[in-house]
């Protein structure tokens, strides 16, 4: 059986956001020095108080000692710029949905990184196989697709692109395990396997909405409670934020020759224009910004 990454090995985070957060907190928690970096240096510095604020609330509810909760938070470091992450053995991409600005991202990281560092993309959709072609050794790529909030979500789907070595893949499959989620391996095919699935789920609510058959917190309600899903599909789409879902139907539409199945939302993307990306924003199908005005007119 592959063996984990050991504990000792540094873990580069690119993109301090909502994943690149929670995938962060992740591998400190599991004991790895963790460098984190973002375009935005402020989210860097935010990202890392919020996940230090995290550890002490865990080590308040008993999930944690006080001591581990210090220890994790004293892991994790900001990279002033990519050329710090060079000592990596891992580096996990989480920054926009774009294959042109990954593919870019990996490309610069090639030059600074080991030839035995291991790539890994948080993308939710777009073919690893794509985003491996340009680099030097696609072989090292492998997609390590977290689920959000990560920190809670079991699920990482270990994603192989045609070039990916298996052994690279084994290893970020080992490497999740020992950070206690419940990998899976899948191929690289266009949204892989939840984001496929889940496609007409979004879509058949956004249907619904559209065609003004109910309200969302109907819907949602309905699917809650008769449907048994943990959340409806418009607090779910708040929650992932428009921009991100709305970047993944178009990335899993086009991949299948615009098959429409895969249709994206006008609604959705009128969201997206608006700048009401869900949680994120403070507005989406919901308001989550204290405010009682509707949400959308
Ligand atoms: P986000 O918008 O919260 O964060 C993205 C971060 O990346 C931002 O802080 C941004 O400044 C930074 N960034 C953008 N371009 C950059 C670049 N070239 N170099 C360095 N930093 C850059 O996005 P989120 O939700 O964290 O998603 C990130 C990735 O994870 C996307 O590929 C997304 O599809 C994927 N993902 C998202 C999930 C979700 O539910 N939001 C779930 C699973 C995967």
């Amino acid at each position: 059986m592959t063996n984990a990454l050991p504990s000792s090995c540094t873990v580069a985070v690119i993109g301090s956001g909502a994943m690149g957060a929670g995938i962060a907190q992740i591998a400190a928690a599991a004991g790895h020095p963790v460098k984190l970096f973002d375009a935005r240096t402020e989210a860097i510095g935010k990202a890392i108080a919020g996940i230090r604020a995290t550890f002490v609330k865990l080590a308040e509810k008993g999930k944690m000692s006080a001591d581990a909760a210090h220890a994790a938070g004293e892991r994790l470091q900001a990279a002033d710029s990519l050329q710090d992450l060079a000592g990596s053995a891992l580096v996990v991409e989480a920054i926009v949905e774009n294959l042109d600005a990954k593919r870019t991202l990996f490309a610069e990281l090639e030059r600074i990184v080991g030839d035995d560092c291991i790539l890994a993309t948080n993308t939710s959709s777009i073919s690893v196989t794509s985003i491996g072609a340009g680099l030097r050794l696609p072989s090292r790529l492998a997609g390590m697709h977290f689920f959000n909030p990560a920190p809670v979500m079991a699920l990482v789907e270990v994603i192989s692109g045609l070039a990916t070595d298996k052994a690279v893949a084994d290893i970020v499959y080992a490497t999740a395990a020992a950070w206690g989620k419940s990998p899976v391996h899948a191929k690289s095919t266009p949204g892989f396997i939840v984001n496929r699935v889940a496609r007409p789920y979004y879509a058949e609510a956004l249907r619904l909405l559209t065609e003004r058959a109910a309200e969302p917190a109907t819907i949602d309600a309905v699917m809650r409670e008769a449907g048994g899903f943990r959340m409806g599909p418009f607090e779910l789409m708040d929650m992932i934020g428009h921009d991100v879902n709305f970047a993944v139907t178009q990335s899993v539409f086009n991949a299948y020759y615009n098959d429409p199945r895969f249709t994206p939302s006008l609604a959705q993307q009128e969201l997206v224009n608006a700048g009401f990306l869900g949680r994120k924003s403070g507005r989406g199908f919901y308001r989550h910004d204290g405010s009682d005005a509707p949400a959308v007119g």
